[in-house]
């Protein structure tokens, strides 16, 4: 837990889990694809918002996700399940078939615990591989070190198992190898979503200058515990990210049918293609009567979350106009923003009369929960007794230091 003085804080965070959204796969093959669960897999997210992820792989995989470091969460299932998450989950960033998670001593002993994997079940001999490391915590050694001994420790351990020496490709290797240091822990495993993070959708052809992460906006909508047929509105829209992840959420709409550039599990050769066929086969996408509502002082934005709207194909289900979040009706059963950080506005005193503004108009209005996104603890303190603090969670965003608080009418 965090601190921020004077701001009394709420009882943990809440998040409400639904009854498993889309159970399409384990259910139809009659409990079999349920039952087998040979594999390790760990998800990246945002840091913060584990128990979104845990839940969301919960609904689509019917598999218990718990998080088991920062941003990070585990769960046991079948390799079927990394086409699914990686094309229908809303809130990560990779899925990683987890081989090594251990705590380590040195250089050495990452070396050895890497070593001990036979990797030729997820490499084929004519492959190439990379190993890409992200470390955290004081070491006394570097990330570009771990990656080096890793790929010694693959290469030796195929050379011992098949007598072949793999070949290493930083630019386009056929398979990425991800390691997580984080303090004395290790992690680590075969990629199967690739570069690009699930959180860059694809859709978005009009970039605001604050956008937000995609993944963050579906967790806000499921902080606000948002249900299809309540009205919903952003008051500060931007490009519109959270109105369309609202509207692709509701509708069913796959994430990963905007992607851009192929999943890393398409080239590793013990995947069924299959079974990604089968996926994107499925029957996912519904017509529901929404009411989502989408505001913002700039017209500029409006026109670009437009483009953004039509691209993601949910224009029809968003109404987007210009409009003063300090004057507008926010009569909406859910609100969901992600104000200005004010890193941009200039000074803490003109952020701080906006916020105080939105929320003297938020109490003029009937509106059930409030969640917002905010880049300092200005806000909190301007709600301070004006509007009931139910939630409030510290995430990470790149490097700022953000805060998601859930509030009710006093
Ligand atoms: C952090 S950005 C939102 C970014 C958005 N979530 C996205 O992903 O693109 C905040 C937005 O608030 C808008 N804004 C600032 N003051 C406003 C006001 N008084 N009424 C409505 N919108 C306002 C800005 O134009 C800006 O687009």
């Amino acid at each position: 837990m965090f601190g921020i003085r004077g701001i009394t804080h709420p009882p943990p965070p809440i998040f409400v889990l639904r009854e498993p959204l889309k159970k399409f796969f384990w259910e139809q093959e009659g409990g079999v694809y349920l039952n087998s669960a040979e594999w390790e897999f760990l998800a990246t997210t945002i840091k913060g918002l584990e128990d979104v992820a845990s839940g969301e792989i919960e609904e689509l995989l019917g598999r218990r996700a718990e998080k088991i470091g920062e941003g990070k969460i585990k769960w046991s299932g079948k390799k079927e399940d990394a086409p699914i998450a990686n094309y229908l989950a809303r809130s990560i960033h990779r899925v990683i078939i987890l081989l090594v998670n251990e705590k380590f001593v040195d250089l050495t002993d990452i070396y050895e615990k890497f070593a001990s994997i036979g990797y030729s079940s997820y490499i084929a001999p004519e492959q190439s591989f990379a190993v890409v490391t992200r470390r955290k915590g004081r070491h006394n050694f570097t990330s570009i070190d771990v990656s080096r001994e890793v790929g010694r420790a693959i290469i030796d351990s195929y050379l011992k198992e098949k007598r072949v020496r793999l070949g290493v490709n930083l630019d386009k290797p056929d398979v990425i190898v991800r390691v997580y240091v984080s303090d004395d822990r290790v992690m680590g495993g075969v990629d199967t979503t690739g570069q690009v993070s699930l959180h860059r959708r694809g859709y978005r052809v009009y970039q605001h200058p604050a956008s937000l992460k995609t993944t963050i906006a579906y967790g806000l909508l499921r902080i606000a515990d948002w249900k299809f047929e309540e009205s919903l509105v952003d008051p500060m829209c931007g490009g519109g990210t959270i109105p369309i992840e609202a509207a692709l959420y509701a509708r069913g709409i796959p994430p990963g049918k905007f992607r851009k550039t192929e999943f890393a599990f398409e080239r590793l050769t013990f995947m069924d293609r299959s079974i990604f066929e089968k996926v994107k086969s499925k029957k996912l996408e519904r017509k529901l009567n929404l009411k989502i509502v989408a505001t913002d002082a700039s017209g500029k934005h409006i026109n670009g979350a437009i483009e953004n709207a039509k691209s993601a194909g949910v224009l029809d289900s968003i109404e987007f106009s210009v409009a003063d979040a300090r004057r507008m009706d926010l009569d909406f059963d859910k609100i969901v923003a992600n104000v200005p950080y004010g890193i941009r506005m200039g000074s803490i005193e003109r952020i701080g009369k906006l916020y105080g503004e939105f929320i003297n108009n938020l109490l003029k209005h009937e509106w059930r929960r409030l969640v917002v996104i905010v880049g300092s603890d200005i806000f909190l303190r301007e709600a301070q007794g004006k509007l009931k603090l139910i939630d409030l969670r510290e995430i990470m965003y790149g490097d700022l230091r953000t805060f998601i608080c859930s509030y009710e009418r006093l």
